[in-house]
């Protein structure tokens, strides 16, 4: 019976031995040692055998399994290690075969060209501020001398958060001076550690209750900015805006202002920039070879003294960058709402 055992082994061991792959390997398992296969067979015959033999019988069948087991590791190793050897040698690996390439993600248009535009800023002085998109009345109106019946109301239709009306989804980024103003610059005058010009930046979304279209969507992007400082004028306005389109297009670009009404400035702007697309005018610019740029004034007297600044002693501008339309003027994109749709095939072109 020992002789059996032994002698069974070495076929296996020889078919162990010429094993060309891990499947090989897996067969030869299955075929010896899984139900049906030689040691199990063994095994079952035990009973059959005189009650003095079926000790030793089981003891070398455990063994002849472990000796399977052993063998087949060792195979396994061996076939692994011929792999690497191989590709090593250069055989079966193709270098030239391109590898997987991961999925990547990109920024979005929008937080690219926020991420360059807070570069600009912040190189210009100015400090990037955030602040809540759900907001007060009074800071997204009343603050800036919207009151309650103003008509400027109608103008932004508003989200509004609760029955009372206390709270909005903010139409605008301008809650955003009111925040600087009363968190940052009059602590600071209070302090005595103000120190002149102050400049911020608040980039955000903003939401609008109106019928979409290619050109109007619920939700947006603005970049508020202030700057605030003693006898602060709009000489100064216009050249923060100059510099801003300098940073932006690199090179110089001719700016104009027209007349634009807005309750928290005084005056109040439109300011257009030189097409820097064309020079006889193009779609762009509509054949006008100017783009309307950004809303603009001197902070009216109103909204410092609203927050607490004294409009006697300091003075400010503010401007409201539409950063949505600056993205679409930026890749060419004809339709605001593709900015948020999350539709892959618009964002993979990024
Ligand atoms: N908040 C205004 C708007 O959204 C834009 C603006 C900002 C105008 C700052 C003047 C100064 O329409």
């Amino acid at each position: 019976m020992t002789e059996t055992l032994e002698s069974l082994f070495e076929p296996i061991r020889l078919r162990i031995a010429a094993a060309e792959s891990d499947d090989d390997l897996r067969r030869i398992e299955r075929e010896t040692l899984d139900k049906g296969g030689a040691v199990a067979a063994l095994l079952a015959g035990i009973p059959t055998l005189p009650p003095t033999e079926r000790p030793l019988t089981g003891k070398r069948a455990n063994e002849l399994k472990g000796a399977i087991q052993a063998g087949l590791a060792e195979a396994k190793e061996r076939l692994a290690l011929r792999a690497v050897e191989r590709e090593r040698l250069g055989e079966g690996f193709d270098a030239t075969l391109p590898g997987a390439r991961p999925t990547r993600g990109g920024l979005h248009p929008l937080v690219a060209v926020t991420r360059e535009l807070e570069d600009l800023f912040t190189s210009m002085g100015y400090v990037v501020l955030d602040g809540p998109e759900i907001e007060s009345d009074e800071n997204n109106f009343q603050l800036l001398n919207i009151p309650p019946d103003h008509p400027a109301r109608d103008a932004q239709d508003t989200f509004r958060c609760d029955a009372d009306g206390k709270f909005v989804l903010r139409t605008h980024t301008s809650p955003g001076q009111v925040r600087a103003l009363k968190e940052r610059v009059v602590p600071a005058i209070r302090a005595g550690t103000f120190a002149p010009p102050f400049r911020a930046i608040v980039p955000g979304k903003v939401f609008r209750q109106e019928t979409t279209d290619a050109s109007h969507e619920h939700t947006f992007h603005q970049m508020e900015g202030l700057v605030v400082g003693k006898d602060i004028s709009v000489g100064h306005l216009i050249g923060a805006m100059k510099t801003l389109l300098r940073g932006v297009f690199g090179r110089e670009i001719e700016v104009r202002l027209r007349p634009g009404y807005f309750p928290f400035v005084e005056p109040g702007f439109e300011l257009d920039a030189r097409c820097p697309f064309c020079k006889e005018g193009c779609s762009v610019c509509k054949r006008s070879t100017w783009i309307e740029l950004l809303p603009c004034g001197l902070v009216h007297p109103n909204v410092l003294r609203n927050c607490g600044v004294d409009p006697e002693v300091w003075s400010g501008f503010a401007f409201g960058l539409g950063l949505s339309r600056l993205v679409m003027l930026r890749y060419g994109i004809d339709d605001v709402r593709l900015l948020l749709s999350g539709d892959l095939r618009f964002l993979e072109q990024f």
